[in-house]
């Protein structure tokens, strides 16, 4: 199960996120917002890191105007590791690196057809299982 939230400035983009996954048949769970109204984007980054945490959801993906408010939010999350990415090289590495298990992006920074593909990408990847990988995520951990 995939969590995903925006604000207001995601919205849009958070449409055509689901879009996407419900014609991959890949089932989620919308935490919000509903609408292009003016929100905060702190909460809709506890909902979805809380799916998580409490294992209700594995991956979430938020979606801000810029994708670095609701990065910020979600990396408060004891547990969460979110990233920021906006090219395809920086979503599978950090699968592969930080086992990332919240994908931000900025719906007012990148086009749908560039942030579907990171999202593919995000949600394709498997985590390397490096010893070294796996140290250093403990080290943020601790
Ligand atoms: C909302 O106007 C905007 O500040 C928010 O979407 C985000 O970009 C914050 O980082």
């Amino acid at each position: 199960m995939i969590a995903i939230g925006s604000d207001h400035g995601g919205f849009l983009l958070k449409q055509e996120v689901i879009k996407y996954l419900e014609d991959n048949n890949i089932q989620y769970k919308d935490y919000g917002c509903y609408n292009t109204d003016s929100c905060d984007y702190p909460d809709f980054a506890k909902k979805v890191c809380n799916s998580i945490v409490e294992k209700e959801c594995e991956k979430g993906i938020l979606i801000c105007g810029t994708g670095i408010g609701i990065s910020i939010a979600a990396n408060k999350v004891k547990g969460i590791r979110a990233a920021l990415c906006h090219d395809c090289f920086s979503a599978a590495a950090t699968r592969e690196h930080n086992n990332a298990n919240v994908l931000a992006l900025g719906g007012r920074i990148i086009g749908v057809e560039l942030a579907l593909k990171i999202v593919d990408i995000f949600l394709n990847t498997e985590f390397s299982n490096e010893e070294r990988h796996i140290n250093r995520i403990n080290k943020i951990e601790m």
